[in-house]
């Protein structure tokens, strides 16, 4: 299945880099409450976990972090990022379930938007991010609300971790439904406190684009962003 998704992920590359910044759910809704949350990235040492097309690596760029090293496990996805970004930041093909190839404490702030929910094993996955990042050092993700994958996938079982699949651009796409307990303790299993849960709202620019799912998202959630700080033990 991991093969399968990653293949995908290249298939929808090209796709991505041309939609994704214009996008009403990633330009109207999920950015503007993960860049909130993310806050000043001045003079920061930063891994973009999940880089897609490069969205965030050059806003983190162009925000004033001191090094930022992005990575997915799609290689179209890492071609698509180092077109957009050239040698100003680094780029590597990665898996986010498997060790990464980074010492202890290297990184100050971590960000992974929209991909922690195709990790196979979050615990496994959270305690890698944990490992190389800075006590204090800052991990926020946003990932899909598990009350909309509970609603719109109709679950019978609200607390089993199941994967399910979505549809983008006619492509499949494999990702884990996790109840808020088991994300929560997976955060706080791997040295991590929540210092802020996000439920964003959708921007008025996202209502021209598209007036009903603008209304949907006002009673509906349908991503959340965590804002969590590593702690010492
Ligand atoms: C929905 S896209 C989000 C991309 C980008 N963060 C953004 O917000 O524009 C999810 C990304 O996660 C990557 N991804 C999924 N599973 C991964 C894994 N196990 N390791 C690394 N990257 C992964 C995919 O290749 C894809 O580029």
């Amino acid at each position: 299945m991991e093969r399968k998704l990653r293949n995908n992920y290249d298939k929808l590359a090209e796709h991505y880099a041309k939609d994704v910044d214009t996008k009403a759910f990633n330009a109207y809704y999920e950015r503007p409450a993960m860049i909130n949350a993310i806050g000043s990235v001045n003079d920061l040492r930063v891994l973009d976990a999940g880089c897609g097309a490069g969205f965030y690596t050059e806003w983190l760029i162009n925000n004033g972090a001191k090094e930022v090293i992005a990575i997915d496990f799609s290689e179209k996805m890492v071609e698509s990022t180092k077109r957009r970004i050239g040698d100003k930041a680094k780029v590597y093909v990665a898996n986010l379930n498997e060790k990464l190839n980074f010492e202890d404490s290297y990184f100050e702030l971590i960000i992974s938007s929209l991909t922690l929910h195709y990790v196979k094993d979050l615990d496994f996955t959270l305690k890698e991010l944990s490992r190389i990042l800075k006590p204090n050092g800052k991990l926020i993700f946003s990932i899909h609300h598990p009350i909309m994958t509970y609603l719109y996938f109709s679950l019978e079982n609200y607390f089993e971790e199941i994967l399910l699949e979505d549809v983008i651009n006619k492509i499949p796409v494999y990702f884990y439904h996790r109840s808020f307990n088991k994300i929560s303790n997976s955060i706080y299993n791997n040295n991590f406190l929540i210092e802020k849960i996000i439920e964003p709202k959708p921007i008025n620019e996202f209502k021209k684009q598209d007036k009903k799912n603008f209304n949907k998202l006002n009673k509906k959630p349908h991503f959340i962003i965590f804002k969590t700080i590593k702690y010492n033990k």
